[in-house]
């Protein structure tokens, strides 16, 4: 058919439905055309301008890394925990053709993401009646140091006594710290967990020794007067006493459980409020700042809950999303997760320098599953082992060209990040990957950032230099 003969048995058509005797022609038809092309084109050029305008205001506005709103006052210290920022690391992106992030949580009050940690145990142990502010109550924790100082900030800001047991040999500045936060520490030597004088338990045994009556939460109980039925109800995972022997009497046996002093054991390791910082605060947060676009999460394990928590979030919203450990030298993890045993090869008689994780590396890495960690072991997709001088290869780098001096545990969440960006295929698009950066390199200062204690180590060679990055990667 031809195109003229098509033309007329169109215009037949529109024709009796035009009203008032219009007549759709050749001239409408053309007009109508014209009409829509100026309109579709002035249209563009508005949207143009109006980006172009955008693009130039928001060049001529200094950048500010945080939002300052008017009339926003934060209620105390515990109101700067959390909503921390997220920073583009890049020379990392430049050199990997990945987008590396870091969820800046050293900016936290306490130095670390423990804080969030922290406030939450202690705010579960608040809301289930446990535990009250100014009641001379003391709050109990193992700790190789950040979740102790989260602890001793937040006990102090909400009115409490902080009591830190510790391995000493883990670097002095982190002691120095609690002591001057008013907590009090006990420094012992690093032993096996089974052993009862392990800073865990011994962390458990002195809340326990607190007082000479065992309340079991949420729904405290009185042994004595409820009898072994009471255990029924109980959470055994946690441990609150009474202070009956008091120098107050009157106050320790008064009936108003509210006066009464109080110690709790916080149990970072199998308390699931740690779980729940990170799935209630970290994930969602991470989640915002990418807008969704994230393609992996990598971090280390010290308790497992960052791991967990933000893992199972991210995963529940995107199952898509990977989940990696990060997993430095003497920890047995990286073998759980690649071949299902818990080893690592340091564990082999002889070689052992340390009685715990042997690692240079501070804050993550371990050798038994605690309950934190057991919520992430179904979801870890890929693993990662770090060197203890890769994590120092790392951190020189960082501070060389990106100015960010950061922790140990940082530095090996970064390089398992990067091995990460270099197993992505160039074909799989830039990939965007997260990670956490946990604590300053002021906090290590006298191990990870000291050279002579590397070289005391064998962790690095006298007179060689340490290695750039691109030559381990
Ligand atoms: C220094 C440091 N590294 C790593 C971590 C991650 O540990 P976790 O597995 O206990 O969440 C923490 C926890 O806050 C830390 O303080």
């Amino acid at each position: 058919m031809e195109w003229s003969s098509l033309w007329s048995r169109i215009l037949n058509k529109l024709r009796p439905r035009l009203p008032y005797g219009l007549r759709f022609d050749r001239s409408w038809a053309f007009g109508f055309v014209l009409g829509s092309s100026v309109f579709l084109s002035s249209a563009s050029l508005a949207y143009y301008y109006r980006t172009q305008w955008r693009t130039k205001r928001a060049l001529t506005i200094p950048k500010r890394p945080i939002e300052l709103r008017r009339n926003e006052v934060l209620d105390g210290v515990t109101a700067l925990i959390g909503n921390t920022p997220l920073i583009r690391i890049n020379s990392l992106c430049e050199l990997t053709g990945c987008e590396i992030l870091g969820k800046a949580e050293y900016l936290n009050p306490g130095g670390s993401p423990k804080d969030r940690v922290a406030l939450r145990i202690i705010e579960q142990a608040e809301e289930d009646g446990l535990i009250h502010p100014h009641t001379n109550s003391t709050i109990f924790e193992g700790t190789v140091g950040s979740t102790g100082i989260s602890i001793a900030t937040v006990a102090k800001a909400k009115g409490y006594n902080a009591y830190i047991i510790m391995p000493d040999d883990v670097a002095p500045e982190k002691a120095m710290i609690l002591e001057r936060l008013g907590a009090t520490v006990e420094k012992v030597r690093p032993v096996s967990i089974v052993s009862s004088q392990h800073f865990v338990n011994l962390a458990r045994s002195k809340a326990l020794a607190f007082g000479k009556t065992e309340l079991v939460g949420p729904n405290p109980f009185d042994i004595e007067t409820e009898g072994e039925e009471a255990f029924e109800n109980a959470r055994e995972d946690l441990v609150v006493t009474t202070d009956m022997a008091a120098e107050d009497q009157d106050l320790a046996l008064s009936d108003n459980p509210a006066k009464q002093p109080r110690g709790l054991f916080a149990d970072q390791f199998e308390n699931l409020a740690n779980f729940d910082a990170h799935y209630n605060g970290t994930g969602p947060e991470i989640l915002r700042q990418t807008n969704g676009e994230i393609d992996a999460f990598v971090a280390g394990a010290g308790t497992g809950g960052t791991l967990a928590g933000v893992g199972a979030l991210l995963k529940q919203v995107n199952p898509e999303v990977k989940l990696v450990l990060a997993d430095p030298q003497g920890s047995g993890l990286y073998n759980r997760i690649k071949n299902g045993v818990m080893y690592s090869s340091t564990e082999s008689e002889g070689s052992r320098r340390r009685y715990q994780v042997d690692t240079v590396v501070e804050g993550i890495g371990i050798n038994r599953i605690t309950a934190n960690m057991q919520k992430s072991l179904d979801l870890i997709d890929d693993a990662f082992k770090v060197t203890d001088l890769e994590a120092v290869v790392m951190s020189r780098h960082l501070v060389k060209n990106d100015g960010l001096f950061l922790g140990s545990s940082s530095a090996v969440n970064l390089l398992a990040a990067c091995r990460l960006a270099n197993k992505y295929h160039a074909g799989d698009g830039k990939k965007t990957i997260v990670t956490i950066l946990c604590d300053s390199g002021s906090r290590h200062y006298s191990k990870f950032w000291s050279d002579e204690h590397l070289l005391a180590n064998g962790i690095i060679k006298a007179g060689q230099e340490i290695p750039p990055l691109e030559s381990i990667l």
